[in-house]
């Protein structure tokens, strides 16, 4: 939809008024009235190491979700505010492993004798505690682009890995890339006493994966993918790593956002995609390569927007803006000295992955 004229107005006239002591970082997956005002967008990656790029900027708005706002904390200045204009902006994902779940696991896998074993790797969509708790056990962040990356490292470090809290992300990295089976991986309950599972298996898996989701990508079937494979002959399917296995094993390409992007921009005139990622993002580059004669369809038209990311809108960055070219700091993140010195080290780590 179009944005409001307006707060349009509004927006800008506060980002004028703040000049280079804001600086806003817009996730692929925002709303476009949002993502006219970002500096710079990207995936998770991305932003998180142009976060950390800004030590000038008084200010981070972020645009995005609560994780991406505590990382980018993390990764700033104690002088730098980052902000997020709603703070009910979360991620069911991230919030599918809680601190007192993680220490559990780690109990259970203390008492079946493999604690020392495991290199714990997260994903970064999980919160501050968990990355520190990663930290603390000599672990390693990741996210969709360098997820591979983060296997190897960890498998140099010890045998086994838990992957927190994404299980899609953490198969399709293990099956796909890694070429280990689908046998090598367990999936841990936190739910369920032992997470379900035997001191056998626990001993016997390579890969220990959270039972943790993401609500959007996990809508995503096989069916999705036969019923545009018949509707556009020639298609090409493209999904992102967290939707399931299967839909993963039936795509023809996998990737982060930044990926998706980059492939569409390499693709052919005349060529056709159907992508399996979040909504605004899909739309937005079916309208911009529209002119370039590339066919752009949602993979599965009954799955929705990221609700918790479209919770940030034109009317909450306006006021947010605002309110810091008053002077008044608004809806800050801040992770706590302890938490953040562990969470820091996890993804300095990734930061130095080759
Ligand atoms: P990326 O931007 O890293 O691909 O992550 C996707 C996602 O779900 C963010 O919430
Ligand atoms: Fe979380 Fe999924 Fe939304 Fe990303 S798309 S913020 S993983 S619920």
């Amino acid at each position: 939809s179009p944005s409001d004229p307006d707060l349009v107005e509004r927006a800008r006239a506060a980002k004028e008024k703040l000049g280079d002591k804001v600086f806003v970082l817009g996730h692929h997956y925002q709303r476009d009235e949002v993502i006219q005002f970002a500096d710079v967008t990207g995936d998770s990656f991305k932003l998180a190491r142009d976060a950390a790029a800004r030590p000038e900027a008084e200010y981070i708005v972020f645009c995005g979700v609560h994780f991406m706002a505590e990382s980018a904390d993390i990764l700033t200045t104690d002088a730098q505010a980052v902000v997020l204009p709603d703070l009910a902006a979360g991620c069911s994902m991230a919030d599918m492993a809680t601190a007192e779940q993680v220490a559990e696991c780690w109990d259970v896998l203390t008492e079946a004798g493999v604690a020392d074993q495991v290199v714990p790797v997260s994903y970064m969509n999980s919160s501050a505690d968990i990355k520190a708790f990663t930290g603390k056990h000599g672990g390693t962040i990741c996210t969709s682009s360098n997820a591979k990356r983060a296997l190897e490292w960890a498998f140099e470090q010890g045998e086994k890995i838990l992957f927190l809290p994404d299980q899609h992300l953490g198969r399709n990295t293990a099956v796909r890339d890694m070429g280990m089976s689908l046998d090598d991986c367990v999936l841990y309950n936190p739910h369920k006493p032992n997470g379900g599972l035997t001191a056998e298996q626990l001993r016997d898996a390579k890969m220990i994966l959270w039972r943790g989701h993401c609500s959007v990508h996990g809508r995503f079937s096989v069916e999705s993918v036969e019923d545009v494979r018949a509707r556009i002959p020639g298609v090409n399917v493209l999904v992102h790593p967290e939707c399931k296995h299967e839909v993963v094993a039936a795509a023809d390409y996998v990737g982060s956002t930044e990926y998706i992007i980059k492939a569409l921009e390499a693709a052919p005139r005349g060529s056709k995609w159907a992508i399996g990622t979040e909504l605004n993002l899909v739309r937005r580059l079916a309208n911009r390569f529209a002119d370039e004669d590339k066919e752009i369809v949602f993979l599965d038209k009954t799955v929705c927007f990221c609700s918790t990311m479209n919770r940030i809108d034109l009317p909450h960055l306006v006021w947010t803006l605002e309110s810091l070219a008053d002077g008044k700091l608004v809806n800050r993140i801040e992770v706590d000295p302890e938490t953040e010195k562990y969470a820091k080290l996890a993804l300095e780590r990734m930061l130095a992955l080759p």
